[in-house]
């Protein structure tokens, strides 16, 4: 069990690591050396990340990859991914290419509105409460004018503030729902700033409100937050082409091709065990280009997942259909993405990321990254209808457990080409790599 301590935080870097080496790791040198070789020994950028967070005490890397090829509405673009999972960059690469030569993604911002919601309890009248709210609401836009004013310049600020009763789910329970434009700007800290305001200026002026007495007493603020449910924060992307354009192989014309394919997502779109996993595939592609870029993946999933069950049962994000003997693939999904703000002008290589995106502005970014999440989508599903997901798979886990087994680069080199004509299983490489040492 681990021993309590208190002014944790309080303590240096190398401070807490001897805390941790003597409880948790027997004072193991080896543990510690493996911390500070994570270090960075620019002291500057190290101490940059370390200020990101609270109690750093070295560094987690995790692959930044590019996929190239990328024809978004005839542009090009090569997509920065920062992820784990092997195969996920190979899959996006893959897919791109493909659709580059068959008109490439269309990709279209359909909304941009963000949410918040100041929570309350009251326990008077209705009626009362609606007009209060009526003499309420211009106040509030003003008591926010320093908050909003550089967002106004930016062409964005708060859209609507409407008071929503809903004391049918929770007695005496109401909202103050409020809809924000934020621009180039995730936005979080501007809606949560103008939130707490939203609360404080409800509290004063019920107390100022002479249209009844004691309405104060009667209103409590639960709490003001933003939503990360962006449902009007939406964008869609697809690809299509002729039917005969689609890949073909000798038990798979590409007639069959595309029916399998639609089949596929139909299968997603109506149960929710394959479609969590369908959208786990989607997010392997958005999550990178998420990460990469500086935004928060966390409230991206959650949105997605969020929007995959408007209806009332989990569902795919992306659908298929064929027409005309034209096959079209196309995914919609919310996105609340920044391109200014939080890490987007602080960490390295999230400004490089951007850059090499050629300094998109949020709703470009939205397009791209959920581009990124139908090209995953066409990928894995095109190997799961054909080959099977397990070949492209083991090909890139085979670098892995090579890696896991200290191979060197010359037994590298003769395993890979031993795999080239047989199937990676795990236990196969670990047979032939002790072949090669015997
Ligand atoms: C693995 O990370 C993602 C897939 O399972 C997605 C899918 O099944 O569609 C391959």
């Amino acid at each position: 069990m681990a021993a309590v301590v208190s002014g944790f935080s309080k303590l240096s870097k190398n401070d807490k690591i001897k805390w941790l080496a003597e409880h948790h790791f027997e004072n193991d040198q080896n543990t510690i050396d493996t911390l500070i070789t994570y270090w960075n020994s620019d002291n500057q950028l190290q101490q940059l990340h370390d200020e990101f967070t609270e109690n750093t005490i070295s560094n987690y890397y995790l692959p930044f990859s590019v996929a190239p090829n990328f024809l978004i509405n005839n542009k090009r673009y090569t997509l920065p991914m920062t992820i784990e999972e092997s195969s996920v960059v190979a899959a996006a690469s893959k897919a791109a290419k493909f659709w580059q030569t068959r008109g490439g993604f269309k990709a279209e911002v359909i909304s941009t509105q963000k949410v918040g919601q100041v929570h309350f309890m009251y326990t008077g009248d209705v009626e009362q409460l609606l007009h209060f709210f009526t003499s309420l609401k211009p106040k509030l836009f003003t008591a926010v004018s320093e908050i909003t004013e550089n967002m106004n310049k930016r062409g964005g600020g708060i859209t609507d503030i409407e008071l929503k009763n809903k004391t049918t789910e929770i007695d005496n329970y109401y909202q103050l729902h409020c809809t924000f434009e934020t621009v180039d700007a995730m936005g979080a800290n501007f809606i949560n700033s103008c939130l707490e305001q939203f609360a404080k200026t409800l509290i004063t002026e019920a107390k100022e409100y002479s249209g009844f007495s004691n309405l104060e007493k009667n209103i409590e603020i639960i709490m003001s937050i933003l939503s990360n449910y962006v449902p009007q924060c939406l964008v869609k992307a697809s690809v299509s082409c002729a039917i005969k354009e689609l890949p073909s192989t000798p038990l798979l014309s590409s007639q069959q091709y595309a029916e399998k394919f639609v089949r596929a997502v139909r299968i997603a779109e109506v149960e929710p065990y394959r479609a969590v996993t369908h959208n786990k595939g989607i997010m392997n592609g958005i999550d990178a280009v998420v990460l990469a870029t500086g935004n928060d993946f966390r409230a991206i999933e959650a949105g997605a997942h969020a929007y995959a069950s408007r209806n009332g049962q989990y569902t795919s994000l992306t659908h298929a259909k064929i027409q005309d003997d034209i096959f079209t693939f196309s995914i919609e999904l919310p996105l609340a993405l920044g391109t200014v703000g939080g890490l987007t002008s602080l960490h390295p290589l999230v400004k490089l990321a951007l850059l090499l995106l050629e300094k998109p502005n949020a709703k470009k970014l939205m397009e791209i990254t959920a581009v990124a999440g139908i090209a995953q989508n066409f990928a894995a599903i095109n190997s799961l209808i054909t080959t099977g997901i397990q070949q492209g798979h083991m090909k890139m886990h085979l670098m892995n457990i090579l890696n896991q087994y200290k191979a060197t680069e010359s037994e590298k080199k003769l395993l890979i080409k031993y795999f080239e004509t047989n199937a990676v299983t795990h236990s196969l490489v670990v047979t032939q790599i002790e072949k090669l040492r015997s």
